[in-house]
């Protein structure tokens, strides 16, 4: 008999009854994440073990409350999606977004592409590339995050992929008060308008999902680029200078 015990791995735990109101017609894609995330994830380490029991709390519903904050038919960038949180929740939950994972770790995103491929997600692309890299290449409504970086360093790494009138939204936990103090000078470097803490998920999950939404006012950097083309010179240079930011 085959020893395949070290691959061996705990269930998906069923859905709990808020699943069903929050994921509504899309749960049963949602629980097909979820086992995935408990299998694959996990015997690729993309998600530690002790993570299966609170799949849906702790991750699957926890980043679907989000999609609370999203008008129909945004465009969204998830900044360092990792396993598919929250970027790949959201795709499932409302299949109105079209969201663009950006990754820079091949065994991830390599995970994230097969996840997609399986799901039958039409509305998600994989990007491997550091957040940075993708500067004054695209722009997005919305550019998510959760567990990427303190939000100082967040605020470089989104906000000149936001598109003038988008969103930062970034998911914290009880540190969030204390992150937006810490990056008031970046945020205001990078034109920030409104500053807010959303609760998300309120009598869904328990404690709720903590977000700092952060208002753009200017141009991403796709703007900000055309229209200091003629100025600045060419694309390649612009390459060079984003690609040489620490990260
Ligand atoms: C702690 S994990 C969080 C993953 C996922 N967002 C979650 O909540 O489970 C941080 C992720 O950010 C990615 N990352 C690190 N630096 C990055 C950068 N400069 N741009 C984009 N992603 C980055 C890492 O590869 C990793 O997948």
């Amino acid at each position: 008999m085959t020893e395949s015990v070290s691959r061996e791995t705990p269930p998906a735990p069923p859905a709990p009854a808020a699943a069903r109101g929050v994921f509504s017609d899309t749960l049963s894609l949602a629980e097909a994440f979820a086992d995935l995330l408990a299998h694959e994830g996990v015997v690729r380490g993309l998600i530690g073990p002790r993570e299966t029991p609170r799949l849906w709390d702790r991750h699957l519903l926890n980043c679907a409350v989000l999609g609370e904050a999203l008008l129909p038919a945004a465009s969204v960038c998830d900044i360092g999606s990792g396993a598919g949180l929250p970027g790949l929740v959201l795709a499932i939950v409302r299949p109105d977004l079209q969201v663009c994972l950006v990754e820079p770790l091949l065994r991830r995103t390599a995970f994230l592409e097969e996840a997609v491929e399986r799901l039958g997600l039409g509305n998600v692309e994989v990007t491997r590339a550091r957040a940075y890299e993708v500067h004054g290449t695209r722009e997005f409504d919305v550019v998510t995050s959760r567990a990427v970086a303190p939000l100082d360093r967040l605020a470089d790494w989104s906000m000149p992929l936001v598109r003038q009138g988008g969103q930062l939204l970034a998911m914290k936990g009880t540190t969030a008060g204390a992150e937006v103090d810490a990056a008031a000078t970046t945020l205001r470097r990078h034109g920030a308008g409104a500053v807010d803490l959303l609760r998300l998920g309120i009598g869904v999950i328990d404690p709720p999902t903590t977000v700092v939404r952060v208002e753009a006012t200017r141009p991403s950097r796709l703007g900000w680029d055309r229209s200091t083309a003629g100025a600045k010179g060419s694309s390649p240079r612009q390459r060079s200078r984003t690609k040489g930011r620490p990260s």
